[in-house]
């Protein structure tokens, strides 16, 4: 009985939500749900066309991509609502201001729509361009669930992404706020083992860290010495960025080497230090870096990342055009 009612209750707080349900609730994601949805087209083939050759023509795609999904599931869930514009819509915000990767989105979407209109969302294509981008930049190739449908909503003053001075404890909260465990956090994470960060996003660690005015005494001193000659206090700190994995030869490569870095005291962003000092994140970023298998693990939290909050069934649209709604 006491069990009925939790469940009765919990459709209720579902349906209240008008169906954005965190994972454990009815999410119907499904792997290969356009399965025979496009006749004889293969759906994730042609996104994965279109991903390989902008990634040919500029592999920073990957960090983009990877970013655009982080960015989408994390406000309104992944309903492709950073996609729209708008005077007023998410990509608008300063939050927003560096992510990348639309106009792969839209190229991928014109490509389906032209051999399957109206059948694929734009929230499914961010989610399977990632997870091509993910393995052409050296990561595992997991398996994405489909299904997702598109929001309508989209508003700036919704955007409330982390920043990167926030502490192990309040990142933990948040990611939990998502139906995201601690762990899945140390691996998304591990998403800044390709890309880069503009000198603004770390400055405070070079010169005022905590408004001690002084550095951040974290950071190995090597590592300093070079941000402090690419990110000179007085000049415009938007301008110049920087690796966020320091491990030159695998700067661009989707591996644990990021791990090996904070280990090494060689974090860029103050959240990714912290994460190798903080006493609860540690043993799972030293797993990692030892060689526990990060591209299984990393696949695993993408797949509950991009579960996020989804619109299924009738919920939303599928849009025409990924910047607009219908
Ligand atoms: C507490 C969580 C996080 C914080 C505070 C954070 C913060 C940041 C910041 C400040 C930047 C630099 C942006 C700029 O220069 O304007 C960045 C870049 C990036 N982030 Fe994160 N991030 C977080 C989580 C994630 C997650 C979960 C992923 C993906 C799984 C991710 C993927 C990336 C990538 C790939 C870049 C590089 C983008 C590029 O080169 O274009 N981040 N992040
Ligand atoms: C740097 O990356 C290379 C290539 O992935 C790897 O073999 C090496 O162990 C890494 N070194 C460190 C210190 O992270």
């Amino acid at each position: 009985m006491a069990k009925l009612i939790i469940m009765a209750l919990a459709f209720l707080v579902c349906a209240a939500s008008r169906g954005r349900c965190e994972e454990g609730g009815t999410s119907p994601l499904q792997v290969g749900f356009y399965d025979g949805k496009c006749a004889d087209v293969d759906v994730e083939a042609a996104v994965g066309a279109v991903v390989a050759s902008f990634y040919d023509r500029d592999p920073t795609v990957a960090a983009a991509l990877l970013r655009l999904q982080f960015h989408d599931c994390f406000i309104h869930g992944c309903d492709a609502s950073i996609l729209l514009d708008g005077p007023d819509s998410e990509k608008t915000s300063p939050a927003n201001r560096r992510v990348r990767g639309y106009d792969l989105i839209e190229a991928a979407k014109s490509s389906v729509e032209a051999v399957c209109p109206g059948v694929v969302s734009c929230a499914d294509i961010i989610v399977m361009a990632t997870r091509d981008a993910v393995s052409l930049g050296g990561g595992g190739r997991y398996t994405v669930q489909t299904g997702r449908r598109d929001g309508t909503i989209s508003f700036a003053s919704d955007v409330n992404m982390p920043a990167s001075s926030i502490s192990v404890s309040d990142s933990i909260k948040v990611f939990g706020e998502k139906g995201l465990s601690p762990t899945d956090m140390v691996y998304l994470l591990g998403g800044h083992t390709i890309g880069v960060a503009r000198c603004s996003t770390f400055q405070d660690r070079l010169y005022n860290f905590q408004n001690t005015g002084e550095p951040d005494p974290t950071m190995d001193s090597t590592l300093r010495d070079t941000l402090l000659a690419r990110c000179p206090q007085d000049s415009d700190s938007d301008e110049n960025t920087v690796d966020l994995d320091q491990n030159a030869s695998s700067s661009s490569t989707v591996d644990n080497s990021y791990y090996q870095q904070i280990l090494s005291n060689r974090g860029i962003l103050q959240i990714d230090q912290e994460l190798a000092l903080d006493q609860w994140t540690r043993p799972t970023v030293d797993a990692i870096a030892q060689g526990l298998d990060f591209n299984m693990g990393f696949g695993q939290a993408m797949i509950k990342l991009g579960a996020v909050q989804v619109l299924t069934g009738e919920q939303g649209e599928v849009r025409q055009f990924c910047n607009r709604n219908n």
